[in-house]
């Protein structure tokens, strides 16, 4: 029975791994290169569609990042620089960025204070 069990547990890992995309903070280098030209930039404003406050992600919760970005994807979220930004990604992507963006210190070059 506690043999069962173990095999039964063993199982549902493996499953619960299949589906889990992991992020993996050192794939994300080259990925988020397109990003740093909006997000790195202290106080920068994108000028398209209209003077924008980008936001400072260095430091967001990774979860966070992923709902944005998949929010774009699905088009519940319209910005159009990001929705076509976001179309480019895939799941995998996603997360390596979330991963990336999300061990950076908020306050840090990337995300300062105001
Ligand atoms: C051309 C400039 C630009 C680029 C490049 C860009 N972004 Fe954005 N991003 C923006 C703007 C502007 C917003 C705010 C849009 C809005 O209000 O929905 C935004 C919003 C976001 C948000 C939601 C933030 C929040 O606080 O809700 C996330 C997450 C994000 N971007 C991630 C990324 C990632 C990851 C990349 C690279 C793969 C990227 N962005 C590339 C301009 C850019």
């Amino acid at each position: 029975m506690k043999k069962l069990l173990g095999m039964v547990l063993v199982a549902a890992a493996t499953a619960a791994q299949a589906q889990e995309v992991k992020g993996n903070v050192e794939a994300a280098r080259d990925k988020v290169a397109m990003c740093i030209g909006c997000h790195g930039i202290p106080g920068y404003r994108a000028s398209f569609p209209e003077v924008y406050d980008v936001p400072l992600i260095g430091g967001q919760n990774a979860r966070y990042i992923e709902n944005a970005l998949k929010d774009y994807q699905k088009g519940v979220r319209k910005h159009p620089t990001m929705r076509g930004i976001a179309a480019t990604l895939t799941d995998q992507d996603i997360a390596d960025v979330a991963a990336y963006y999300a061990q950076q210190k908020p306050g840090s070059a990337n995300n300062p204070q105001k």
